[in-house]
């Protein structure tokens, strides 16, 4: 594994694997990284000749600045889990390098696809994460880019910027990771007491509970009936949203709808936990 620090070293690197005619994956990530980024960047490297990771806690994509102050930050535990890996960069870019002006997002049209879900309850949160995927992808100009589904709201609004602007870029979907006990990874996990972990299960355990009652219960009674098994446990439900999984639009009957997707967010001693699963 190769360590760079700045967007000209990156580029110095990248021009000799391009002029090669060898393939790039780019994993971006907020460090603090665990077995669902290793699995992105495992994936990665056995469809491309180069694996790029960035580490990169982006200021702008946080509409709360307890949020970014909290976000967990070990970049040299990160290291010594990439080390050992061939043919990986890692790109760890300082704020100037990616905001050299001001640190702001840009306005792009995401479509609605921002407005919802994640966007409603974390307004300018989308704006943040499209303006630094965008920078990151004029960047690297990798040939194919990795998400996790865990973010699946993110997933499809980086589809959207992809087919907008940077068409030759390949966006993959890698299925959400969990642990043992079907807890979704999350960086945000380390957060919480292993006691606290345990309660968590109850998003999973709802959400595969909800898979079952298709088509047999509307979506809307599926979703009160989830609000209501949530009430008197240690999470407090932010919402929950069954979607068409390609506009994000909530749907009110299972007709005429290709797939269909159920979102949770919920908090638990001060952390904000997602999770999702797709429906049919
Ligand atoms: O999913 C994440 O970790 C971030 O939103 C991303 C894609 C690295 C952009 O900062």
């Amino acid at each position: 594994m190769r360590i760079v620090r700045s967007r000209s070293a990156l580029s110095e690197q990248l021009n000799a694997i391009k002029s090669d005619g060898e393939s790039v994956g780019f994993v971006p990530t907020m460090g603090a990284l665990h077995s669902g980024h290793l699995a992105l960047v495992k994936h990665a490297a056995l469809e491309n000749n180069h694996v790029v990771i960035s580490i990169f806690v982006n200021p702008t994509q946080f509409n709360n600045p307890e949020d970014l102050k909290k976000y967990p930050r070990d970049v040299d535990a990160d290291i010594k889990k990439l080390e050992e890996l061939q043919d990986v960069i890692l790109f760890l870019p300082a704020v100037s390098d990616l905001y050299p002006k001001e640190v702001r997002s840009k306005l792009i049209d995401l479509n609605g696809l921002d407005k919802v879900m994640e966007g409603e309850f974390r307004p300018g949160h989308f704006d943040g994460v499209a303006t630094v995927v965008s920078k990151f992808f004029e960047i690297v100009q990798p040939t194919r880019a990795y998400f996790g589904e865990k973010d699946f709201q993110q997933l499809q609004i980086i589809r959207l910027i992809s087919k907008n602007q940077f068409p030759g870029i390949q966006i993959i979907g890698h299925p959400v990771e969990r642990n043992r006990d079907g807890l979704a990874l999350s960086s945000r996990n380390q957060l919480l007491s292993q006691e606290d972990q345990k309660k968590a299960l109850l998003i999973f355990q709802n959400l595969n509970w909800a898979k079952l009652q298709v088509p047999k219960l509307s979506p809307d009674t599926i979703s009160h009936s989830i609000i209501q098994n949530f009430e008197g446990s240690a999470l407090e439900i932010e919402y929950v949203q069954i979607v068409n999984e390609d506009t994000l639009q909530k749907i009110d009957s299972w007709e005429d709808v290709k797939s269909a997707r159920i979102f949770i967010a919920a908090h638990i001693s001060g952390v904000r936990l997602i999770d999702n699963v797709s429906l049919f």
